[in-house]
């Protein structure tokens, strides 16, 4: 039975949290596969709005199983608070379960992050700062603390010195800043190991044995394609593998048991942080966009950087991705626009691309090549069917569509879990 990736097109925030609650009645498991606390999902479930961040956007469905993946890294404080304030709003998060493989951010990971952002000044990625870069640079250096480390005291000591010896030095000596006590980090890590023990297992095991039984896991991104550490828009990019291949990996589910590939894109483009972005608007079509669309980080509150929607980027994520469908969302932003221009290739010197082209440098001289589409009036935050939406958001939607190699199976007209347009099934 099938395994569904859910994943961002873009550079993040283009609505999978509320995509994944979307399809929450027809899914057995959420698995988390990617990322940490840098994730904001906002979704709005009867006018009640939940922010999350480290829990998968499946918690809020009853029958669902959330499963935070080994490719995830975890800070088991802002875990356990996500918890507490979701508890307390009456959303039962006990079926929760943790990868025993998963890293654990440490206190020195954020430390580290936040520090080694300021010491780049000009050139900073303009991280979320909550520790990922570090947590997971040292998972590929083989010096991460994993979740099951906290049940070993001996190893958890061993790992946590080893790691400080080499950090110490760096803080110290590049940072200027104190030397951090591995005796602190482990109390605080063991502190937090007897309420985690209960959720912890063998994910990937758990995974397989669902599917044979013919349930529906879907797998859930966090950041998104351009943000890829491979294939997006390197060095401004997040830690992780958000693509495709990536919940493969951070699931321990192998890519033969996966059938559907659905990536979320939003009618425009937004960014948050550092990095290329060759269709941002820096007038006041962006601010209308922004104040439109509410775009402001979940998780840092930054105000995100807004242009148009670019053709060239979801062709590259249907490619990159193996799209089978994608989930327009906040076409309803767009309403009050004269016309619309949507990026159909990127104009380099003399040189017109239609593909990403394949040098960063070309990228960040990339020129957008516009086509204008129509725009309207009426509110279409009330459409549920294709039917319903006025001739020229019809036409806007199936221009996008024939600019890529995948359906448009949803299209989001408002925040809320109803406002969308099913136009084929996802399950
Ligand atoms: P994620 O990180 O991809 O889950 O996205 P975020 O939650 O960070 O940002 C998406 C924002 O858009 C959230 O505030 C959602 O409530 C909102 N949203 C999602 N879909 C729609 C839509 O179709 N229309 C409107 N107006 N808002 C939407
Ligand atoms: P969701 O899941 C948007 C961006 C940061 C920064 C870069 C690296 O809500 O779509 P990191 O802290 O990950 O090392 O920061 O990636 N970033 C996001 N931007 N949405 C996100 O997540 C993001 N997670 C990280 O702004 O540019
Ligand atoms: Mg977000």
């Amino acid at each position: 039975m099938p395994a569904i990736v859910v994943l961002g097109a873009q550079w993040g925030d283009e609505g999978k949290g509320k995509a994944t609650d979307l399809l929450g009645d027809r899914v057995d498991y959420v698995v988390k596969y990617n990322g940490g606390n840098n994730a904001g999902h906002t979704i709005v479930v009867d006018g009640e709005k939940y922010a999350l961040h480290l829990l998968p956007s499946g918690v809020l469905s009853p029958g669902v199983t959330p499963v935070i993946g080994n490719g995830v890294v975890i800070d088991l404080g802002v875990l356990f608070d996500e918890i507490d304030a979701i508890n307390a709003r009456g959303v039962d998060t006990s079926r929760l379960v943790v990868s025993a493989n998963a890293h654990v951010i440490t206190s020195y990971h954020t430390t580290i992050d936040k520090v080694g952002e300021r010491f780049l000044g000009d050139a900073k990625i303009g991280t979320t700062g909550r520790g990922i870069g570090p947590a997971y640079a040292d998972k590929i250096s083989r010096i991460g603390v994993r979740v099951q480390d906290l049940f070993d005291e001996k190893i958890l000591r061993q790992k946590v010195e080893g790691a400080l010896e080499q950090k110490n030095q760096v803080l110290v000596k590049a940072y200027n800043r104190k030397a951090l006590s591995a005796d602190v980090v482990v109390d605080e890590l063991l502190a937090q190991a007897e309420r985690l023990r209960p959720m912890v297992a063998d994910t990937s095991l758990l995974l397989a044995g669902a599917l044979d039984q013919g349930k529906v896991v879907l797998l859930e991104g966090g950041q998104a394609t351009m943000l890829d550490v491979d294939h997006g828009t390197y060095p401004f990019v997040t830690s992780s593998n958000p693509t495709a291949g990536g919940a493969c990996t951070g699931s321990g589910i192998p890519p033969t048991r996966i059938d559907r590939v659905v990536a979320i894109v939003k009618a425009y483009t937004t960014r948050v942080g550092s990095g290329p972005f060759p269709t941002e608007l820096l007038d006041a079509d962006g601010e209308r966009l922004r104040q439109q669309g509410a775009e402001f980080g979940t998780t840092t509150g930054r105000p995100r950087r807004c242009g148009w929607y670019d053709a060239v980027i979801a062709r590259y994520a249907a490619r990159i991705n193996g799209v089978t469908d994608f989930v327009l969302t906040k076409l309803d932003v767009l309403t009050g626009f004269e016309t619309i221009p949507v990026c159909v290739g990127y104009r380099v010197g003399d040189t017109v691309y239609d593909e990403m082209p394949m040098t960063q440098t070309d990228f960040h001289h990339a020129e957008p090549v516009y086509e204008q589409l129509p725009g309207w009036d009426e509110d279409i935050t009330g459409a549920r069917s294709i039917e319903d939406l006025p001739k020229n958001a019809r036409r806007y939607v199936e221009a996008i569509e024939a600019m890529t190699s995948a359906p448009i199976s949803v299209i989001g007209v408002g925040p809320g879990r109803a406002e969308s347009i099913v136009v084929r099934p996802l399950t």
